[in-house]
């Protein structure tokens, strides 16, 4: 059990004000772009407008002949260093610079550095590239015929085929398939979508010969591995690569992968020897970096007729874009989809995967998602809604009667993944109260009648976060540990530092709530710092929602290593044995004399001034946390839907959202964090797809047809917790950022769905524009 902290404490459990909110609310924070260094030029990329063809020459003179301009350069000029190419995290590689031939529309092609900005995105336009245009395979089903165009002539294998991974029992799972009275499934295709975070990607990278030291600054959520990839792939020295990733303003997964512009950026500098700036802007972003998603998915679900399901059979296809740049760190290549059996008791499952190379960007990043989960919760739930459609049964009867129950924790589920703990019939039990959802049907029933639309939507998702332990995860073999370091000045003040790097998500403020509960030192004098290679203990980054369960993990750990040192001195102010000692928030006392303390206060400044014989002066430790196991939260979500029959527009009328994280830091924050996440949610659900037309030419590269949900798109979420403490993290929480990203989107088309399942509609894609529904409506007569 944890102590209860008092509010000046602000241990876990207080939701104490964000202290990085002051400089953000102030305008004072420091992203990549307010970096402005002495001497710094500017770098601009010219991208490929085909999304496949043949690169015949590039030819540079007349932007170099552009006042200002200082250099111009290409594939040719990185092949020369070997650096045109880069490896990814999947066994591949990617182009920097392109040469020989591009392989999606606004691929990197030449990057040109000028004395300012506008003077480089000027000479660009006069950098002039000649291409023959090659056939462009957009659609992955087509990827493998034998017609099909091979993409990566690179490579020894001329297919445009990557991998095939399969997990689960096939031979059982197609058993009770064929004796099941009912099977029941769909196809969904989890559309091709973009985090878009309000900041771009850049950097500064400066070089500076007199030392030998390169600094870049970066918009990174991985700060050391990027470092050691530097290391590793440009063969600088690691003590001489120094990354700082300052205040980043969103990153959702778009900010892990190392992208060209960094890359021509470093060169750039280590040319000229003076800093270079890269920023993106906002079309490049969308059309060249990490996308996500893009899964052609069919799932099937055998069961009872009493609706008891036994076995679930899931097939996909991956669409990776020209290079498979996953950005997921399991060693597996479709990541964690394997949780897609789910919140549910299946005796067993199989699931298979296959991916391919298409005409189209590269990535397949994990977008407020633990890498593919997204997919995965958003398949299972559709399918359940979908099995009770065909067995006519309410959707949350369904649910309720094939739960794991809370007895069968810890769970082993069919794909091998060992759930730590859950109780999903109370989050469901609250949620369905919180809604009031057997008088919504009864409303429902009523308006059906009169010809109105209305829809509820149930998803009761499992997730899977944590990234991660050993045998699981690594980059580049380094293991997914992540660490804390944390100093005690004299004065009993501190400082902390991860290896994680926050993007909005509160750190600053959690993290030394961590400190606070388990030292007593009150949050507000405790520093969190992040993001700088050059002084954070070694860590894998954030992402993943796994900052929680790592870092924050380490940082408890490192708490109490400093406790336990705290506790010799403690002993030697007070003459008496440790084991006389009893800790509460903020103080050793003698058992049975409470008065005799002594604060952290008092021990941090004996420990530089009046230490036991023997004991080494300071107060500080570190501590790499490696995970023993994933965490596994989880929650219900409940959506009700009108929909208008005479513009097939959605009006989200209600939604409650019940999360389970386990034991929260910042319930202010976690509340927040849910906010966010299920606007992104309905984003994707209703409004956003990075589409291609035949030419390969991205159909969503600008905020007008891209589109981010406003105050005016957004519904009032009504939150709700349950609490299952993770047995195995040593303050019992999970990681919360990403669930509501996971869980939502299901719950929004089944809600969609839902509302038209009378008119025989068992499934609609995302984004679930008014335009498809209308079309259906007028199928069916019924639109006006
Ligand atoms: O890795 P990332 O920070 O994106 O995700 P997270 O670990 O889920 O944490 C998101 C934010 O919620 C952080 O500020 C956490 O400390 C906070 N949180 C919390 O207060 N209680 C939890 N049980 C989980 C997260």
């Amino acid at each position: 059990m944890l102590q209860k902290t008092s509010p000046e404490i602000g241990g876990m459990g207080h939701s104490v004000k964000r202290k990085e909110d002051l400089r953000f609310v102030q305008g004072k924070g420091t992203y990549v772009d307010d970096v402005h260094l002495p001497g710094m030029v500017y770098g601009h990329m010219v991208r490929s407008p085909y999304a496949h063809a043949r690169i015949l020459g590039i030819r540079s003179e007349e932007a170099r002949k552009l006042p200002g301009v200082l250099a111009v350069i290409t594939g040719q000029d990185l092949e020369k260093a070997g650096l045109s190419w880069m490896p990814t995290l999947f066994h591949d590689k990617q182009m920097v610079l392109a040469t020989g031939k591009v392989l999606f529309m606004s691929q990197e092609v030449a990057f040109v550095v000028a004395e300012d900005r506008y003077t480089a995105a000027d000479a660009a336009e006069l950098v002039e590239v000649d291409y023959e245009d090659l056939p462009v395979l957009v659609d992955p089903h087509r990827a493998l015929d034998a017609d099909a165009p091979v993409l990566r002539e690179d490579r020894e294998e001329k297919t445009n085929h990557i991998f095939h991974w399969e997990v689960g029992d096939q031979k059982a799972t197609e058993r009770v398939f064929q004796s099941a009275p009912v099977k029941a499934g769909l196809d969904a295709f989890f559309q091709r979508c973009h985090p878009a975070p309000l900041e771009t990607c850049g950097c500064v990278a400066d070089y500076n010969s007199a030392t030998g030291k390169l600094t870049v600054w970066e918009t990174s959520q991985a700060p050391h591995a990027h470092r050691t990839l530097f290391a590793l792939v440009a063969g600088l020295p690691e003590n001489n690569i120094r990354i700082i990733a300052p205040d980043i303003g969103g990153g959702f997964g778009n900010k892990v992968p190392i992208y060209p512009g960094y890359v021509c950026a470093v060169v750039a500098s280590l040319q000229l020897e003076r800093p270079v700036k890269w920023i993106e802007t906002r079309s490049e972003n969308l059309q060249s970096t990490g996308f996500a998603r893009d899964y052609h998915m069919t799932a099937e679900i055998a069961a009872e007729r009493d609706g008891k399901v036994k076995a679930l059979r899931v097939k996909t296809l991956a669409d990776h874009g020209a290079f498979n740049a996953a950005a997921q760190p399991s060693k597996f290549p479709a990541g964690l989809f394997s949780i897609c059996t789910g919140s549910y008791d299946f005796s067993t499952a199989f699931c298979e995967v296959d991916g391919v190379y298409t005409n189209k960007a590269p990535g397949g990043i994990a977008y407020r998602c633990s890498f593919r989960v997204t997919e995965a919760a958003y398949l299972i739930e559709r399918a359940m809604d979908v099995l009770a459609q065909e067995l006519k049964m309410d959707p949350a009867e369904l649910r309720l009667k094939n739960f794991i129950r809370s007895d069968q924790f810890p769970y082993q589920c069919p794909l091998g993944w060992n759930y730590d703990s859950g109780d999903y019939h109370a989050a469901m039990n609250l949620a369905l109260g919180k809604i009031g959802y057997a008088e919504l049907r009864k409303e429902q029933a009523e308006k059906r009648a009169k010809g109105e639309l209305m829809g509820i939507g149930i998803s009761s998702f499992t997730e899977i976060v944590g990234a991660g332990p050993a045998h699981t995860f690594d980059i580049v073999g380094i293991k997914m540990f992540d660490s804390c370091e944390i100093r005690i000045h004299p004065t009993g003040k501190a400082i902390a530092r991860m290896g994680t790097k926050s993007q909005g998500q509160g750190h600053e403020t959690t993290f030394a709530q961590i400190v606070a509960q388990e030292l007593g030192i009150p949050v507000a004098d405790v520093t969190v710092e992040e993001g700088d290679t050059d002084t954070a203990p070694y860590g894998l980054g954030t992402y993943a929602s796994r900052s929680t369960p790592t870092a924050g993990a380490a940082t408890s750990m490192a708490s109490r290593k400093i406790r336990d040192k705290a506790k010799k001195i403690a002993a030697h102010l007070l003459e008496v044995s440790e084991e006389d000692l009893e800790w509460e928030p903020g103080r050793f006392f003698v058992k049975g004399a409470p008065s005799k303390a002594k604060t952290i206060q008092d021990i941090a400044f004996a420990a530089y001034t009046n230490l036991p014989p023997g004991l080494e002066a300071g107060l500080e430790a570190v501590h790499y946390y490696d995970p023993p196991n994933l965490t596994f939260p989880f929650g219900t979500y409940i959506c009700v839907v009108d929909i208008d029959k005479g513009t097939g527009e959605v009006k989200v009328r209600r939604f409650v959202a019940v999360d389970d994280c386990g034991n929260i830091i910042n319930p202010m924050i976690v509340e927040g964090q849910i906010h966010g996440g299920l606007t992104e949610g309905l984003a994707i659900a209703f409004m956003q797809e990075i589409a291609y037309d035949e030419s390969g030419n991205v159909q969503g590269a600008t905020f007008m047809d891209y589109l981010v949900p406003t105050a005016v798109e957004t519904p009032t979420w009504e939150t709700d917790k349950t609490c299952t403490p993770s047995p195995h993290h040593p303050l019992g929480a999970k990681g919360v950022g990403e669930s509501p990203n996971v869980g939502s989107p299901a719950a929004f088309v089944n809600a969609v769905v839902d509302a038209l399942s009378h008119l025989g509609v068992r499934h609609i894609d995302m984004p679930v524009a008014p335009w498809k529904i209308w079309r259906i409506l007028k199928e069916k007569g019924i639109a006006e």
